[in-house]
């Protein structure tokens, strides 16, 4: 495969269904390099469930337009048989990757971690952008590269919010009325968390506030280390709260630096 892609390269992988936090990410990588290229592939390795994976939203035209919108120079949509030859290198995400959001997605962060190696190794970039929407997944990225020593810099791009806080996500467009409207307690409760001083009194704020809206079915809050992705301590010097649960069916990921 021939890609013909000018160097230095500035790489934005994506599943698609692009919005304005993907697009930020394209942004932030065009002040990077004039070159940057964006990927469009749906894995199937990271869905557990077929369902998911044939629900997925895919709108290439759209898609295509809003990435070259945002400074992409080139955006690449590989075919399964391109990016998954016969038998492929799985790369295992370890004890991680079965907590948080591991604990109920078995094998997503593999999945994530494989076809992420692969788009590096087709495509040679110098810099890649990862969202910090997805913690866990850019934590993961950032290990991966360094244990394969690839001279690659992995840049976080920050979250994107709507006006009354709630992260951007393909997600959000699947909630009703009443769920739109509660779903704001998750960036409430991080911003109410972050206020704190410490990490305990951090944990009990949003505990607390999340616990104001019914409708919001708890997977998991909890503060972590930054650096380790351990549970983080009154000691720690980067702690980040970590939240992800449900509303009218649709589940929802945050996450927010606290205690600084
Ligand atoms: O964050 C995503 O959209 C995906 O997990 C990624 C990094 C493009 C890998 O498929």
């Amino acid at each position: 495969m021939d890609l013909a892609l000018k160097h230095p390269l500035a790489f934005v992988p994506t599943m698609g269904a692009l919005h304005a936090g993907h697009q930020s990410l394209i942004e932030l990588a065009r002040t990077k390099s004039t070159n940057v290229l964006v990927s469009i592939f749906v894995n199937p390795l990271q869905f557990e469930n077929p369902e998911d994976l044939a629900k997925y939203p895919r709108d290439l035209a759209g898609d295509i337009a809003k990435a070259e919108s945002a400074g992409a120079t080139f955006v690449w949509s590989p075919e399964v048989e391109e990016i998954y030859p016969a038998d492929p290198q799985i790369i295992p995400a370890g004890e991680l990757g079965n907590k948080f959001e591991g604990v109920h997605r078995f094998g997503h962060f593999d999945g994530v971690l494989t076809v992420v190696k692969r788009l590096f190794d087709l495509t040679n970039p110098e810099i890649a952008v990862f969202g910090e929407k997805d913690f866990q997944q850019l934590f993961l990225i950032k290990r991966m590269v360094k244990e394969f020593e690839l001279p690659i810099q992995i840049i976080n791009a920050p979250i994107i919010r709507e006006p009354d806080g709630l992260a951007m996500s393909s997600r959000n467009v699947r909630l009703d009325f009443d769920g739109r409207s509660a779903a704001t307690i998750i960036s409430a409760a991080l911003t109410e968390g972050a206020r704190e001083k410490s990490v305990t009194k951090a944990r009990a704020k949003i505990q607390k506030v999340l616990a104001q809206e019914e409708s919001f079915a708890l997977d998991y809050a909890e503060i972590i280390d930054e650096e380790t992705f351990e549970l983080a301590t009154d000691e720690t010097n980067l702690p980040r709260a970590l939240i992800a649960g449900w509303i009218g069916g649709v589940r929802l990921i945050d996450n927010m630096a606290v205690c600084r």
